[in-house]
């Protein structure tokens, strides 16, 4: 069936519409090209379709460098897309996210140039037999002995030239900086690396094996088993549209909620007072060797902490956001400054409106490339309290 495409909307698929005027989201296609499509799920209000073949291309459209996209991988949805237009979908789903969502006319910004590829230096992977399995989109099947495209090349020799025994699923994080690298396994029954790699056998204790990144000039531990952004660049990237955000000379308190290994604590403002959030027993363990003796530490669901006067917070909830709990939370510091970072179009939209809904106005927002050539985003916005003193 040839369909012409709309838009881009939030997950990267191309909104289209067949003749009886049903919606159709397609996964493969631009915006505003014709392509034959093959309809993969049919429920009563759409359907899900592929490109088969390309009809009428757009001038975005690129030949994708890795095999593994004509072969069905689901992990880089957009790599048959211009990186430059990759980075202006992004402003536009965002804008579109505040405009459907949260009822907003807002421009968004684009972040920091980044690497198009050879970036991620974080991955969890499926295993098969011993050896890494990609996961083919929207499929039970998978892809042996990935060449990944987007992976570091330390993290690339390391999908190649191990073997990871009865496995099941193994996270794979290298350091940028270092070259250390760990391997967070759930046993270590057949498993054979080479010799510089460390392996760390899952359980509900922090193991302390840990890498280390510099970002903005300093040195962040991060441990096998705490959140880390996919990339360093990527974690540079944040952390420079985030100083932005903050005056030069900030020395007032800052809140850093869900601050994981406390990168923004430690970059962002050198002479706040830090109070940090995190619910993560091995980010906290990190938290407490990055942010140093002086910042108050507290393992803790957002949610549930009585926050004290703060200046500016920040937060960088998981996908799901903020929600009504979360803001509440950190509304009881009354911060002049909420900056929100966020990996999720739509919960950044809902956040966005009850933050609005409590006083705060929008003011800046960024769209970062943190993961070329896939259609996620991480989203950065600041938020001012209408008596604003920040
Ligand atoms: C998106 S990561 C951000 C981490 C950090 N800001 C960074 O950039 O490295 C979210 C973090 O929130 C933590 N987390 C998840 N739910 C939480 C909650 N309800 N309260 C506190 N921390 C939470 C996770 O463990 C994770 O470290």
């Amino acid at each position: 069936m040839e369909l012409t495409t709309k838009h881009i909307i939030a997950g990267g698929k191309a909104l289209a519409r067949h003749e009886n005027g049903k919606t159709v989201f397609v996964r493969g296609a631009l915006d505003t090209e014709t392509v034959e499509v093959e309809i993969t799920t049919s429920k009563k209000g759409f359907d899900e379709a592929q490109v088969s073949s390309v009809v009428s291309p757009s001038s975005q459209r690129v030949t994708p460098t890795c095999a593994h996209v004509t072969q069905g991988c689901g992990g880089c949805d957009w790599q048959h897309i211009d990186t430059s237009h990759q980075s202006t979908l992004r402003q536009k789903i965002v804008a579109e996210s505040l405009r459907r969502i949260a009822k907003v006319e807002h421009t968004v910004d684009a972040g920091p140039s980044l690497p198009d590829f050879a970036y991620r230096t974080t991955m969890r992977c499926g295993i098969t037999e011993g050896k890494v399995e990609l996961n083919k989109h929207a499929s039970h099947e998978t892809l042996p002995i990935p060449d990944c495209k987007i992976v570091h090349p330390k993290m690339l020799d390391l999908l190649t030239n191990s073997g990871f025994g009865n496995n099941t699923e193994v996270t794979i994080r290298v350091s940028d900086t270092t070259g250390e690298r760990i391997v967070l396994a759930e046993t270590d029954r057949g498993v054979d690396l080479p010799d510089d790699v460390r392996l760390v056998v899952t359980s509900n204790r922090p193991s302390g094996e840990y890498i280390t990144e510099t970002i903005a000039g300093q040195e962040i531990r991060c441990s096998a088993e705490s959140f880390f952004q996919p990339s360093r660049e990527a974690a540079e990237a944040l952390v420079e549209v985030i100083q932005n955000m903050i005056p030069d000379d900030f020395a007032g308190t800052l809140l850093d909620a869900y601050c994981g290994v406390g990168l923004f604590a430690a970059t962002v403002a050198p002479n706040a007072r830090v109070i940090a959030l995190e619910s993560s027993a091995s980010a906290i363990e990190d938290a407490k060797v990055n942010l140093g003796e002086a910042a108050r530490i507290i393992e803790t669901k957002v949610e549930d902490f009585v926050c004290p006067p703060v200046d500016i917070a920040i937060a960088d909830p998981p996908r799901k956001g903020l929600d009504k709990k979360g803001v509440k939370a950190i509304l009881n510091g009354n911060p002049s400054q909420i900056i929100l970072v966020s990996c999720d179009p739509a919960s950044f939209a809902r956040d966005t409106a009850l933050l609005i809904e409590q006083g705060y106005a929008l003011g800046k927002v960024v769209a970062l490339d943190n993961f070329a050539q896939t259609s996620h985003i991480e989203t950065v916005a600041n938020f001012q309290r209408a008596t604003s003193d920040v």
